[in-house]
């Protein structure tokens, strides 16, 4: 898979494609994820990316020629399964979305500034909108990378426990259970007997109760939409 991530501001997003799981991901050529500068596709030598926005005076907006020029440039390499903005007025992200993206070949990932992008780019360019909560963010770098995040770890063979991504929390649509690791009692505190056991069946009949029980308690909206005609 191929993500290319369009931002005025590539430094913000260094970090996160170098560090751990996203950095190995790339590394094992499982996948590629490529920072594109906007001001390298600037209207003028000043660097210039944005503008000020028709009938409003106050906040710039990011050029439709800058945004038309990059992505007409990666276009010409290869197709694109989704052209994606980063908004806070997008449909908002979850794990469903994660998987159906990771599925995907090559993306490309529009970051938004300041007061947003010139509405043409969302028209004519643009397949999808995506925010990830109701808050809102100085520019999409950050949410660029939580998608990417999102998206990466479910590629196959990214992660080296093939199953734990499918263990995660919302996988199957409930939270994760808990986790315990070693010793088995520090001081006093006592991890659950069941785990101690050796027994997988009866393990797995603990762990599902505990995530049943946790998504109950932290997140009744999704337990009911699992169990709408659960009475307790
Ligand atoms: N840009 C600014 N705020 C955002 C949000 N909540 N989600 C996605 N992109 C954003």
């Amino acid at each position: 898979m191929r993500i290319d991530i369009i931002t005025c501001l590539p430094k913000l997003l260094e970090s996160p494609f170098n560090q751990s799981i996203l950095h190995r991901a790339q590394t094992k050529g499982l996948v590629e994820v490529k920072i594109h500068d906007l001001r390298d596709y600037a209207i003028n030598k000043h660097q210039q990316v944005d503008d000020y926005a028709y009938g409003v005076g106050a906040g710039m907006v990011l050029m439709i020629e800058p945004l038309d020029k990059c992505i007409s440039n990666l276009q010409k390499e290869r197709d694109y399964d989704e052209i994606i903005f980063m908004t806070p007025d997008g449909e908002t992200f979850d794990q469903r979305s994660a998987n159906t993206l990771s599925l995907m070949k090559n993306i490309i990932i529009i970051c938004g500034h300041y007061k947003g992008i010139d509405e043409r780019v969302r028209e004519h360019f643009v397949t999808k909108e995506i925010s990830i909560g109701d808050y809102v963010l100085s520019g999409g770098e950050l949410a660029a990378a939580v998608v990417s995040d999102a998206i990466i770890r479910l590629v196959p063979g990214v992660l080296s426990d093939e199953t734990s991504a499918l263990t995660d929390s919302f996988q199957d649509g409930l939270l994760a259970p808990p986790v315990y690791s070693r010793p088995a009692d520090y001081k006093g505190m006592k991890v659950p007997d069941v785990l101690l056991s050796g027994n997988d069946a009866k393990i797995e009949e603990w762990r599902l109760e505990k995530a049943m029980e946790r998504t109950k308690q932290r997140r009744p909206d999704l337990y009911k939409k699992l169990f709408p005609d659960k009475k307790d």
